[in-house]
């Protein structure tokens, strides 16, 4: 089975501070995983030392076959590795179209500087329609929604056929019905053949799809608990993990949360 990611007892201190403690995580190939915590709980930080922006204190990483230290280069290996995240967001420059967004995705680099090949404008044209993106492909990416900005960058994040693909927090600042619509979207990435890997993070157990068969639940900058998600996202389970009575219902395949009085 190919690893696609290996953490072996990771820690990370920063300003004094040990913000990720004696982290261990694999997740093979064809595994989706949710990534769970309340704000604060260290995930971002977790994620930026997948994408080797942070360098971890203590322990071994190993992301898509490349272990930290010896042969990493963070620049390759983040041609290999897709992340949505509200910084990403932010930095994206506003007079680029939609298209131009998704075809920097092809260098890893934020704004285009080098001329894409024919192959690579297909791609990014595919890429667009099967995200449903194509109608506004051309438009500045300043002028589009939060929901319609936030699919084209999973749409520029697909573009290197990554092995791994981090979202995180993706559905900040969408109304119901652009969050429903990019988890669909997520859905139908998930089920591709060649897929990625999807880490995905969020506070919200609603937004935790069945294709995240597994769950991560990461507090106070420890692993709480990992595994199967059925076995994580259940009243018992997270009325622990949040120290509030919560309740969690499960319908069409999606867990509900409520605060139990
Ligand atoms: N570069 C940094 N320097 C110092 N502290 C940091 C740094 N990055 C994150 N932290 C701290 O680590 C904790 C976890 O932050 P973060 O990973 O952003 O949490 P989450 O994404 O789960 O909300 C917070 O207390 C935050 O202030
Ligand atoms: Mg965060």
């Amino acid at each position: 089975m190919t690893v696609v990611l290996h953490l072996k007892d990771v820690s990370l201190k920063k300003d004094g501070n040990w913000i990720l403690k004696n982290i261990n995580w694999d997740i093979n190939k064809g595994e989706n995983w949710a990534l769970l915590g309340l704000n604060g709980a260290g995930k971002t930080a977790l994620l930026h030392m997948l994408c080797c922006y942070y360098f971890p204190t203590k322990g071994e990483v190993e992301v898509v076959g490349r272990k930290f230290g010896r042969d990493v280069l963070g620049e390759q290996l983040r041609q290999q590795i897709g992340i949505v995240s509200s910084s990403l967001k932010q930095k994206m420059y506003g007079t680029d179209s939609a298209y131009q967004v998704v075809l920097s995705g092809g260098f890893a680099s934020i704004g285009l500087y080098e001329t894409p090949t024919e192959a690579m404008r297909e791609k990014a044209q595919q890429i667009l329609k099967d995200l449903d993106c194509f109608s506004y492909a051309n438009r500045p990416y300043r002028t589009l929604s939060q929901g319609e900005q936030q699919r084209v960058l999973i749409g520029r994040a697909l573009m290197n056929d990554p092995k791994l693909l981090i979202l995180d927090e993706p559905t900040t600042g969408l109304d119901f019905i652009a969050r429903e619509q990019l988890l669909t979207s997520i859905e139908n990435i998930s089920a591709d053949e060649d897929a990625p890997s999807i880490i995905y993070v969020t506070h919200h157990v609603e937004e935790i799809l069945p294709t995240f068969t597994k769950t991560f639940l990461l507090k106070n900058g420890e692993v709480y608990q990992q595994g199967d998600t059925a076995d994580m996202i259940n009243s018992e389970m997270l009325t622990t993990f949040f120290e509030v009575p919560v309740e969690v219902d499960w319908s069409e395949e999606r867990p509900r949360l409520k605060k139990r009085y």
